[in-house]
């Protein structure tokens, strides 16, 4: 028996699960390792790279004929970037942080599903206008970028708002009591990040990854100080989760100061990501991270997310009294 949800009927996919569209992380063997293991597999093209596109997007065509994605950073986007995704004729398109309703029509005109990430209830308006097939309702428990709406209670506020689209939950889920308090909250299934970050297909260096085992969630932070560092121009309202390290640690809070040091700062930046110094270097990283306990082929999360949270809602029925 599987769990069958409107996302995993509308999507045709076997499991309610989703791998997030992680920029320069979740690149065409991972998405295609997530597809092929039964779940809805994302390439995460980020900011855009033409090229990095290119290349991840043969990769995942030629490795699976099941479905997968391709997401792209929505307030960062352009034409150039959403048409060569277009032009790998993906069956899914996911849209985050931002309005899609400029990208919308394009993606829906070739007949691709679109899934849009939302962080409240007014950018969850938005993707609806849209047209959006699916939403995703991002929680600040997340890894990486997001907002600061927590998603126990967001989801069930989407779905509500949301009618008969399916929506999936997001942010800090990392195993089957996840996914099962997931589809409790009302949601179709769950879009899951830092969890296949810390997998063998993730593109990622070996030592990022097993941060991602040893550190727990009490050592994340949400910050904007790494995207200061990196030069990018993030919309104010989205901050990143990562691993606290040396670098968030001197500079978080004290932005102004950052900032009055910024070129310098980012150089040392710069050098500390071209050697992999880590105490520099950003691991955006979930709090769910305290659930990871080893780096791991996608199919075995896959599987046991799925399994774990099929046995779950099978005993829940038990916690009642008769
Ligand atoms: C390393 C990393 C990179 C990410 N990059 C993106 C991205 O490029 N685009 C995007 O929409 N979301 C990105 N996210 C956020 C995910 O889409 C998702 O919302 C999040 O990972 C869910 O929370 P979780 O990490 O607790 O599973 C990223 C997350 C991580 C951990």
């Amino acid at each position: 028996m599987t769990i069958r949800t409107p996302f995993t009927t509308l999507f045709n996919i076997e499991h309610p699960i989703v791998s997030a569209p992680m920029g320069g992380v979740a690149g065409g063997a991972l998405a295609a390792a997530v597809s092929n293991s039964g779940a809805l597999g994302l390439v995460g093209g980020g900011y855009g790279d033409l090229d990095w596109l290119r290349r991840e997007l043969t990769i995942v065509r030629e490795a699976t004929r099941k479905p997968w994605g391709v997401g792209v950073i929505t307030w960062h986007a352009n034409e150039a970037a959403v048409d060569l995704a277009l032009s790998f004729e993906p069956p899914v398109f996911f849209l985050s942080f931002g309005d899609p309703r400029p990208y919308a029509r394009r993606i829906k005109a070739k007949g691709v599903k679109l899934v849009c990430q939302v962080q409240d209830l007014a950018s969850a308006r938005l993707a609806l206008e849209a047209g959006a097939d699916a939403l995703v309702a991002h929680g600040a428990e997340g890894g990486g970028h997001g907002a600061t709406r927590g998603a126990m209670p967001l989801v069930p506020a989407v779905v509500d708002l949301a009618g008969k689209t399916p929506v999936l939950a997001a942010g800090g889920i990392a195993d089957g009591r996840g996914l099962a308090a997931a589809l409790m909250l009302g949601a179709a299934g769950a879009l899951i990040g830092t969890r296949f970050y810390a997998t063998i297909e993730a593109i990622g260096e070996a030592q990022a990854k097993r941060a991602l085992v040893e550190a727990s969630g009490d050592d994340t932070l949400r910050t904007r100080v790494f995207d200061m560092a990196r030069n990018y121009d993030w919309p104010m309202q989205y901050t990143g989760r990562a691993i606290n390290n040396e670098f968030s640690e001197r500079w978080h809070g004290r932005e102004n100061a950052l900032q009055a040091q910024l070129p310098a700062e980012q150089a040392r930046y710069q050098a500390a990501a071209t050697v992999g110094n880590y105490d520099v270097k950003m691991v955006w990283a979930s709090e769910a991270i305290d659930l990871i306990c080893e780096v791991e082929p996608a199919a075995n999360i896959v599987a046991r997310v799925a399994a774990e949270a099929e046995a779950l809602l099978k005993r829940a029925a038990s916690v009642c009294a008769s």
